[in-house]
């Protein structure tokens, strides 16, 4: 284990296991109809790469960066988008991933852009973790792995100050580790 990891959350193999139940579970209700799947950077792409894997439809890619923290574990509260899709989203089954929902600010503004600006039809939601108890923007997540406690945690694409993001396994941070 990392020596900057107190405890591990969620194994490499745990998250498989759940990514694949993701899957079947999206693919039921696509029933056959084509998504344009959309991660959001760069926390996803870890979970984004291996649950498009498993979903059993068919699909489209694309990629959206939110982003709110800096170099920081507390949000802002500020959203930047920075990079939208460029598939034509019109009218769309959009699926949009991300690693964590948290205070819900960063999902609530993507799904509201990607209907009022790309007018997509019907957006979804799929996170890999939801930590509910820090909402503040009230949404939920269509599809969603693991709740978590308000703790904060990187790997399998959650980072700090943009490390951790290759450890395939969900852990806690330290909280001495957890400074610019
Ligand atoms: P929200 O807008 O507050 O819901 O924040 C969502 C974003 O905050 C996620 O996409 C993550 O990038 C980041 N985030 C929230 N909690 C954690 C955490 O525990 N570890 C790493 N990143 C986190
Ligand atoms: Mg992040």
């Amino acid at each position: 284990m990392h020596r900057d990891i107190a405890e591990v959350l969620f194994s490499a193999e745990a998250i498989n296991t759940r990514v694949q139940a993701l899957g079947r579970q999206i693919s039921n209700d696509l029933a056959g109809r084509e998504a344009v799947v959309v991660a959001l950077l760069k926390g996803s792409v870890l979970f984004f790469s291996d649950l498009i894997r498993s979903i059993d439809a068919p699909v489209k890619v694309d990629f959206a960066w939110a982003s709110s923290y800096g170099h920081s574990t507390s949000s802002s509260g500020q959203i930047h988008l920075k990079v939208f899709p460029e598939e034509d989203l019109k009218g769309r089954t959009v699926v949009v991933v991300d690693d964590i929902l948290d205070t819900g600010r960063t999902l609530d503004t993507v799904v509201r852009r990607l209907k009022e600006e790309h007018g997509a039809g019907e957006v979804r939601t799929c996170v890999l973790l939801d930590k509910m108890a820090r909402r503040v923007v009230p949404i939920r997540a269509d599809y969603s792995g693991f709740p978590v406690d308000d703790v904060f945690v990187v790997g399998y694409g959650l980072d700090f100050a943009d490390r951790y993001r290759n450890l395939p396994y969900i852990g806690v941070l330290k909280p001495e580790c957890q400074r610019p």
